[in-house]
């Protein structure tokens, strides 16, 4: 009796250990392939991903280039062929443009599929590091009362109503911002913010390829020093947590 309690107990936990992963969307295209374009590129104009966003997928904050590892496929696909249409304007090493023209959109479907496959470990930026090399970096704690609770009185909505728990992505068009590079995070909510006044079309340290301006509305509402502070507290969540290993699912 005692023996069959633990192993329906076992399979309890085991199913739901893959609950999140039922749940998840497809994912489209061939990750196999997209792992070759991400570690060798293809043929001349389009250099190895890893080179700039490194093997594991993770981004490096001197380079400013964003983790993709575990990034939701649907977000990352998009991105690329925004990329391709210039719908969106690469402002930090003005090559994503180029890159992502340079594949078929084959190719931007199977080298999403990859990253969003990479499981690497992420710990984040080293915030630590950054202070002692003398960066002026934002204040975790009060980021975090930004992205759970928002700032009502300013009609900024908290960004975990979008973004899920802690920013870990709510699947299909939000994406990851937990765990992501400060660098990065911080860089994209300026381009964002810039984005609600004027087009990345005339002004190219604009981003403005959200939909229907969801993150530009919140983004232009954020002064530098929230900037900051949410970037501090999300670099440091992690994208997975205990009961939702699976997350982002999508
Ligand atoms: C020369 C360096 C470089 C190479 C090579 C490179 N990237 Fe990038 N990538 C960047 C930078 C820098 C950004 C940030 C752009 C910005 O600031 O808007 C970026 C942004 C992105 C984004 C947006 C991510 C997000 O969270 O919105 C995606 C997706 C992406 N790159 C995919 C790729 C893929 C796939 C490849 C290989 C085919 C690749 N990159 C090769 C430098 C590079
Ligand atoms: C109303 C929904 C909504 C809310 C609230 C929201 N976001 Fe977003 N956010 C989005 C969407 C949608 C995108 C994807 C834009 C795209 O597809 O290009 C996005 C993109 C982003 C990006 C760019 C991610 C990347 O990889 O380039 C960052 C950073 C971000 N949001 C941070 C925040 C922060 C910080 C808050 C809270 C202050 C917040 N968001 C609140 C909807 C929202």
């Amino acid at each position: 009796m005692k023996r069959l309690m633990l192993i329906s107990a076992a399979i309890l936990l085991t199913a739901s250990w893959m609950a999140p992963s039922s749940m998840a969307e497809e994912v489209i295209g061939n990750p196999d392939k997209g792992r070759v374009i991400f570690e060798s590129g293809v043929g001349d104009n389009v250099p190895a991903c890893a080179g700039c966003h490194g093997t594991g997928g993770l981004g490096a904050d001197d380079m400013g280039t964003p983790r993709l590892a575990y990034q939701v496929q649907k977000y990352i696909w998009k991105q690329l062929e925004d990329f391709a249409s210039d719908k969106r304007m690469d402002n930090t090493m003005y090559q994503m443009n180029d890159i992502a023209k340079a594949l078929s959109e084959e190719q931007r479907r199977d080298v999403s599929a990859y990253v969003h496959s990479l499981r690497t470990p992420f710990l984040g930026s080293d915030l630590d590091q950054m202070i002692a090399d003398g960066e002026e970096v934002g204040v975790g704690y009060k980021g975090q009362i930004i992205v759970e609770h928002g700032i009502p009185s300013r009609g900024i909505p908290a960004c975990m109503s979008c973004h899920g728990f802690h920013g870990r992505s709510a699947g299909y068009i939000f994406p990851a911002i937990g765990g992501q590079r400060y660098v990065y995070l911080k860089h994209e909510l300026e381009a964002l913010r810039l984005g609600a006044t004027t087009k990345s079309s005339v002004d190219d340290a604009a981003r403005d390829n959200d939909p229907m301006a969801m993150m530009r509305n919140v983004a232009v509402r954020l002064t530098d020093a929230d900037i900051a502070n949410v970037s501090a507290f999300l670099t440091a969540t992690k994208a997975t947590t205990v009961g939702n290993p699976g997350a982002p699912a999508r």
